[in-house]
């Protein structure tokens, strides 16, 4: 593959900076003038809207800003990435990261894009679901034939996300449809159905969610509409925090909600998912299942995404709360505290989503 330099970062169509390596291997990035005067800041802590050049770090990202990593695919993705390119002939160890930026082109998640654009993927509407899990299914177990990882490849190789998935386009939607992986019971998907059916009678906003021939779990995509894509970036990448271990608390996680947001509300939407994580034991709750987006000039909390029952972290919580990968009703009360939220707003929203998971039978722990 062409040694790449420089790679242009566009979010609808406005040329936004340029990311250049050092001999290091560390991403440089830069504001473009313009945008420097018409644009926001893409990553408020790491890439302020300011002049002059940004440093990455070495770790967590392998010399890449967080933001950026964003738009790589990750576990899941990665297989099938480096699959397709050793296809290819290319060898994935050593791709740099702005080469692997340019493969990923125009169709990362979140808005962000990156020119020169390597990216090949399909958005035809006549998907065989079956098939596609019948594949990825395979491609775990190392039996995959070369065509069904082309056509894996080009529907869902810019995934993030462990799980095997696909992005598809049905009737002007965008559609993230997953697949079990090896490790999963086989009615996985509806489990995840049924969890954010249950997130969303607790109050918590989640998107569109439907499962497809009545047992792929699928969601509509918050970073896409009709008319364009919104900017969003995950925990992990606005606070290069690193999502593979706990590197995270939800004390901190609930301040930068309210330092990114300005609006208690979104405080308190983030406190009730905390809330509804412990209660149905999504210990998996690491800095890469959070995130926020910029819309209309506003920083908020994405909705919720991978909200089922999960072991997490050695059997704990990945994101702790108070410190405690198990936490007692103190742990979760100072966490209330410290975000801002009155004794009486905490219990309001404790007991409201505690009932509502009692109810439905899937109260998997209980705080006491
Ligand atoms: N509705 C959605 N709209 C847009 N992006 C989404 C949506 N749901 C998930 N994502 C993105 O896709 C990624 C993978 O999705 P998800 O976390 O559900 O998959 P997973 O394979 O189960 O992940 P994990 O590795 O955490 O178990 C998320 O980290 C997020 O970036
Ligand atoms: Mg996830």
């Amino acid at each position: 593959m062409d040694k790449i330099n420089v790679v242009e970062v566009f979010f609808d169509d406005n040329r936004v900076g340029r990311v250049a390596l050092t001999e290091q291997s560390i991403c440089a990035f830069e504001y473009d003038t313009e945008f420097l005067k018409t644009g926001f800041s893409i990553s408020p802590y790491y890439l302020p809207l300011r002049p002059g050049l940004f440093m990455a770090s070495g770790s967590p990202f392998r010399g890449g800003f967080g933001v950026f990593d964003d738009s790589l695919p990750d576990g899941w993705g990665n297989l099938i990435f480096d699959r397709y390119l050793r296809q290819q002939g290319i060898a994935p160890e050593k791709l740099s990261v702005l080469q692997r930026l340019t493969l990923v082109g125009t169709t990362g998640r979140g808005a962000l894009e990156y020119h020169p654009d390597k990216s090949v993927s399909e958005e035809s509407a006549f998907v065989d679901f079956d098939k596609l899990a019948a594949d990825s299914e395979k491609i775990l177990t190392d039996e995959f034939s070369e065509n069904s990882l082309e056509t894996l490849y080009l529907y869902g190789g810019s995934s993030g996300g462990a799980r095997p998935k696909v992005f598809v386009k049905i009737e002007n939607k965008y559609w993230l449809i997953k697949f079990k992986a090896t490790i999963d019971p086989p009615d996985v998907g509806k489990t995840e159905y049924a969890y954010l059916l249950l997130a969303r009678k607790c109050g918590i906003n989640v998107p569109e969610a439907q499962l497809f021939d009545n047992k792929y779990f699928g969601v509509e995509r918050f970073d896409r509409t009709e008319t364009g894509k919104i900017h969003t970036i995950s925990a992990a990448g606005l606070l290069h925090a690193d999502y593979r271990i706990p590197s995270l608390d939800y004390s901190v996680l609930l301040k930068v909600c309210l330092n990114l947001t300005k609006n208690m509300e979104e405080v308190s939407a983030l406190f009730r998912l905390m809330i509804f994580n412990i209660a149905i034991s999504n210990r998996d709750d690491h800095a890469k299942n959070f995130s926020f987006q910029y819309k209309n000039g506003v920083w908020m909390l994405s909705p919720a995404y991978d909200i089922l029952p999960g072991s997490g972290f050695n059997g704990y919580h990945t994101t702790t709360i108070n410190g405690q990968g198990e936490p007692s009703l103190k742990d979760v009360m100072q966490v209330a505290t410290e975000a801002g939220l009155t004794k009486k707003q905490a219990e309001t929203i404790i007991e409201q989503v505690i009932e509502t998971c009692r109810k439905n039978n899937k109260l998997n722990y209980s705080i006491q």
